[in-house]
């Protein structure tokens, strides 16, 4: 099959060359010269892990263009993977949205032959429906579900694996309301081996808020938990090993620690409060879930100051600026929340990540980065660890004091004095 996907950034690129490697072609629609250009020279302009192979594997059957007449007239299917950020007050800004739609829209106008328009970015229940069809039948002058073939499919990739989750699924749900699109996206998803659930349209828009907001309500629950433990001198992850055994709960995201990041859970779950709020309900527990994980990485400092009392003009290296390990993004990484208020104290901040440096550097331009982990070490004795980089287990921590945010076991082995945020 041919397909088209609106927004090559971590979704559309992943879900895009996920496609390619399944034997489709595809093009890339973006607005960003430099993204179209790293694209079209088999370069990814994010890592990773695996993209860059697969990129150069496949040159030629993909490019990446601005242009989205020439792309929908030449494929039969389009997936809309733009962003869909928060506005100031949480709730979903649907900008980027409208104008892959509206674009769609107009280049719609122009074909013949029957094309399908999938949702994979991730909408509030009613976007598809109320926001997204109205846009693309005013611009083409056509009607979905007839002319046009409109879908929901959430992408539930997570980064730093995302192509081995898009190839392997734990399960792929699409929302339609026409046989035709259906069977369209059976097809195109037949390779893949997993269960597949098909819905109506807003049952899908909200399986993906749902499945979000119960795994960042897991971390936080897990990250109370672990407050309450580490004032009693509790373990809790050993206490979350003894929960998670329980079949009914398992143990996946009981990772106490210093919260969650990232371009997914806090503005999924901001934007479902909001949208809740919209319809007259009160999400109690998913303000409780945000509440908890922005103060959550400001133990981190309350822990230091255990130690370190004055942090003015006092020299504290991070380790790990990633969101998490294995990716360069730094969307919401609680390194921003733990940076942030190193400097408002007046220390000086020296830092490592091995990928997310350069985007950091945006953010932080006023403090020190270094070309290594070994270097932070050797730069200061005082240490926090944002990030669980699997390097970061080689170093030897030795007359350092380390205040660890994710459990670095070596960190707790050999530092001076070692302090786990919730262990
Ligand atoms: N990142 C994840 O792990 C993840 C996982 C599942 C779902 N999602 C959802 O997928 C969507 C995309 O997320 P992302 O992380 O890939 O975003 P991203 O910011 O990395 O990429 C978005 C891309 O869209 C492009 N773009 C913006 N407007 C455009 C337009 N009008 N036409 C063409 N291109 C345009 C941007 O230039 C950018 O390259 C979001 O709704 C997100 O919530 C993300």
């Amino acid at each position: 099959m041919r397909a088209s996907i609106v927004g090559s950034g971590y979704v559309g690129l992943v879900t895009g060359m996920g496609f390619v490697k399944l034997g489709n072609d595809v093009v890339f629609i973006d607005i960003d010269d430099e993204k179209i250009k790293m694209i079209n020279q088999a370069t990814p302009p994010i890592y990773e892990e695996g993209l860059e192979e697969l990129m150069k594997e496949f040159k030629g059957r993909y490019k990446a263009t601005k242009d989205y007449g020439d792309s929908i007239l030449n494929s039969d299917v389009t997936f809309i993977a733009v962003g869909t950020p928060s506005r100031e007050d949480g709730s979903i800004d649907l900008t980027y949205i409208k104008k892959a739609a509206e674009e769609i829209g107009k280049a719609l106008k122009e074909k013949e032959d029957y094309h399908v328009v999938v949702v994979k970015s991730t909408v509030v229940p009613g976007t598809t429906e109320e926001v997204v069809k109205p846009i693309i039948e005013k611009h083409s002058g056509k009607k979905a579900f007839e002319d046009f073939g409109l879908a929901m499919n959430p992408e539930f990739l997570r980064e730093g694996v995302a192509l081995k989750d898009f190839l392997n699924p734990d399960r792929i749900v699409t929302g339609v309301q026409d046989e035709r699109t259906r069977q369209i996206l059976e097809k195109l998803y037949e390779p893949i081996d997993a269960p597949k659930l098909i819905v109506d349209i807003k049952t899908a828009e909200m399986i993906k808020y749902a499945s979000n907001a119960f795994l960042a309500t897991k971390i936080s629950f897990a990250n109370e938990i672990g407050n309450i433990c580490k004032t009693l001198g509790i373990d809790s992850w050993k206490v979350f090993e003894g929960v998670g055994l329980d079949r009914r709960i398992s143990s996946r995201f009981f990772r106490s620690g210093i919260g969650f990041g990232g371009s997914c859970f806090p503005k999924d779950v901001k934007a479902l409060i909001r949208k809740a709020e919209e319809l007259g309900e009160e999400p109690l527990i998913l303000k409780a879930v945000i509440e908890v994980n922005e103060k959550q990485p400001l133990k981190l400092i309350g822990l230091l100051k255990k130690h370190v009392q004055d942090l003015k003009g006092e020299t504290v290296g991070v380790l790990g600026l990633a969101f998490k390990p294995n990716t360069d993004d730094i969307r919401e990484t609680r390194a921003i929340i733990i940076v942030r208020k190193l400097l408002e104290e007046g220390a000086k901040v020296v830092a490592y990540d091995p990928k997310a440096m350069q985007n950091f550097k945006h953010l932080f331009p006023q403090i020190e980065y270094v070309n290594s982990a070994q270097e932070v070490l050797e730069r200061t004795d005082v240490i926090l660890i944002a990030t669980e980089w699997s390097e970061f287990e080689e170093l030897d921590f030795s007359g350092k004091i380390v205040i660890d945010g994710r459990r670095i076991k070596n960190a707790e082995k050999t530092a001076k004095i070692y302090e786990g945020v919730c262990w």
